[in-house]
């Protein structure tokens, strides 16, 4: 089949699922166009450029949102982490959560969730005849269909701990939706021991115009945007314990010293936290205070 859009008459590629409707705009592909990626429309791309316009760095942030995705990654496998449930995934790209554990931790396991029918599509392919990952296409805002999935049953173990990873994913939950309950029942469902990482797009102040047409860009795709301050995107990991240094701007959680990368402190929020207690669940809470990570060594 031929498609149509800003490249002129081409062969729909095989990452394109039947039925895709190329003039609405997406979240995973324009994202995915911030990054560099080539699985993005004209409607896409023009989409970005607007954002730019509105906010010049919106590459920038996704750019310092996926280094962010990285280090995480790397924080996590050195405390152990071994699973990881990554939620609005994305369309694979650089770095991708198998790729980056792997790396450290060989039999680390992923399971992708997306909603949209091209980055499940891509991360299938992807992943095809590799035993310790998977995808599968869910909404986060459905977290039982999530964790009764084939794909958690099969990947992932959970009387160990896992790492629930929503990264630039929850502000595209409405609180109509409860997201602070949505993250509360991902973690009911993991043992003491287990992580959640978040980052989450937020609204500077100072640049209330900028927000709005962000927003009013957003409002054409089928995930409007739902920015959020310090105090609500701490309010997403009530009851656990957070991971220092807080509640932060994405550079300034654990810079990497080697990374180059640009320094973003108004749009975005990052934060890590632990399920308290013990993973084994022998003894009384202990867990890692603020503050008191555990022994990290760089990988
Ligand atoms: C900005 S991308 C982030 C991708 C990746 N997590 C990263 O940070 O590099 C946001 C992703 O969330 C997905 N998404 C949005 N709403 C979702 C929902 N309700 N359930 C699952 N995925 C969702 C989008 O399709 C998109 O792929």
């Amino acid at each position: 089949m031929l498609i149509r859009d800003g490249q002129g008459e081409r062969e729909l590629p095989a990452w394109v699922p039947p039925g895709t409707d190329l003039d609405v705009p997406n979240a995973a592909r324009m994202y995915d166009y911030a990054l560099g990626g080539y699985h993005n429309f004209a409607i896409d791309r023009d989409m970005v450029k607007r954002a730019e316009t509105g906010t010049p760095g919106a590459r920038r942030v996704a750019h310092a949102n996926r280094a962010f995705l990285g280090r995480a990654v790397r924080w996590l496998v050195v405390s152990g982490i071994r699973q990881f449930l990554d939620l609005g995934s994305g369309i694979p790209t650089l770095g991708n959560v198998h790729e980056v554990a792997q790396k450290a931790a060989p039999d680390a396991r992923v399971v992708y969730v997306d909603v949209d029918p091209v980055a499940v599509q891509h991360s299938a392919m992807l992943l095809a005849g590799n035993p310790l990952a998977d995808v599968i296409q869910a909404d986060v805002r459905r977290p039982a269909d999530v964790l009764a999935s084939r794909a958690v049953a099969d990947l992932l173990d959970f009387t160990k701990p896992v790492a629930v990873l929503m990264i630039a994913v929850l502000h595209f939950v409405s609180d109509a939706d409860d997201p602070a309950g949505i993250v509360a029942q991902f973690t009911n469902a993991l043992v003491p021991g287990s992580f959640v990482a978040i980052s989450h797009g937020t609204r500077p102040p100072e640049r209330l115009e900028d927000v709005r047409t962000i927003r009013q860009l957003y409002k054409r795709t089928p995930t409007p945007l739902h920015l959020r301050d310090r105090r609500e995107v701490a309010k997403l990991v009530a009851g656990l314990q957070v991971v220092e240094p807080g509640v932060v701007p994405v550079s300034d959680w654990h810079p990497d010293p080697d990374e180059v990368a640009d320094v973003i402190r108004d749009e975005l929020l990052v934060v890590l936290a632990r399920k308290a207690g013990n993973p084994d669940g022998s003894a009384a809470s202990r867990g890692v205070s603020p503050g008191t990570g555990p022994e990290q060594r760089r990988i």
